[in-house]
């Protein structure tokens, strides 16, 4: 499934205070953003507003053209919306399939996708690295693989957009990578995909458009490579070393 998202001047934040001051932007379907910044400059607060976890206090959300700026969580979600925060994202007692099974089974009456089963095999497919790990709990498995089970628990859900929070986070180089080698593989789904990544090279090596965030204003909005090849961009904004 495939949706765009349009953010018309949005306005969110905690205890009366907004952090984030108008923010927009289009993402057609099936295609990528990755919104990279300086810490707390209101990252993932745009994206839990996004997904319904934060109420907007100005602007409106389109998702496939219709508004969903007043709905709540659970009901973006049921309109094939999957988010993957950046902690706490997976069962850590529950075993590999079924982290899977649960989230498949989450949004199972609501949409006609395809069976559980058959979503299941769809996902070994697209991490054949959890294959042999279904039986192994959550908990015990490596940071990467770790962000593979969040990453393929919300697409059993058959999202049309999926929100990803920083998903190289505390992942060292080499997984990093190999998580953007599935992060690749993912976008080939077809799923619109809106990201937030600190690692800007790699974030960006796998979008469309980039999009930096300071105190909760874009200040860039372009094209990814153009954006990468940026270099003035990493020591403004982002400090040295990446
Ligand atoms: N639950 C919260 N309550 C109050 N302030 C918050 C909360 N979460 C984040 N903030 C504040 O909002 C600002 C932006 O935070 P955040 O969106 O997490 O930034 P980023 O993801 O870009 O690092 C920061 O000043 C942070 O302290
Ligand atoms: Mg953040």
């Amino acid at each position: 499934m495939t949706a765009s998202l349009s953010i018309e001047n949005l306005h969110a934040g905690y205890h009366g205070k907004n952090i984030l001051h108008g923010v927009a932007l289009e993402l057609p379907a099936g295609s990528a953003l990755t919104i990279i910044g300086p810490n707390g400059s209101g990252k993932s607060t745009l994206l839990k507003a996004v997904v319904g976890l934060l109420p907007l206090s100005e602007g409106r959300l389109l998702l496939a053209g219709q508004d969903i700026s007043r709905l709540d969580a659970p009901a973006r979600a049921q309109r094939a919306m999957a988010y993957v925060p950046q902690e706490n994202n997976v069962f850590r007692n529950m075993d590999v399939a079924d982290n899977l099974r649960m989230s498949g089974e989450f949004l199972q009456s609501a949409r006609a996708a395809s069976p559980l089963r058959a979503r299941m095999d769809a996902m070994l497919e697209l991490f054949p690295e959890l294959r042999p790990h279904l039986r192994t709990s959550a908990g015990l498995l490596s940071g990467g693989q770790r962000q593979m089970v969040a990453m393929a628990s919300a697409l059993m859900q058959s999202p049309a957009l999926l929100v990803l929070d920083e998903p190289s986070a505390g992942l060292s180089p080499r997984n990093a990578e190999l998580l953007f080698v599935v992060i690749r593989r993912i976008r080939q789904t077809g799923v619109t995909l809106l990201m937030i990544e600190q690692n800007v090279r790699l974030g960006l090596s796998v979008a469309d458009t980039g999009l930096v965030l300071v105190a909760g204003k874009v200040r860039r909005l372009g094209a990814a490579t153009e954006l990468a090849a940026d270099s003035g961009l990493h020591h403004l904004y982002l400090g040295s070393g990446q």
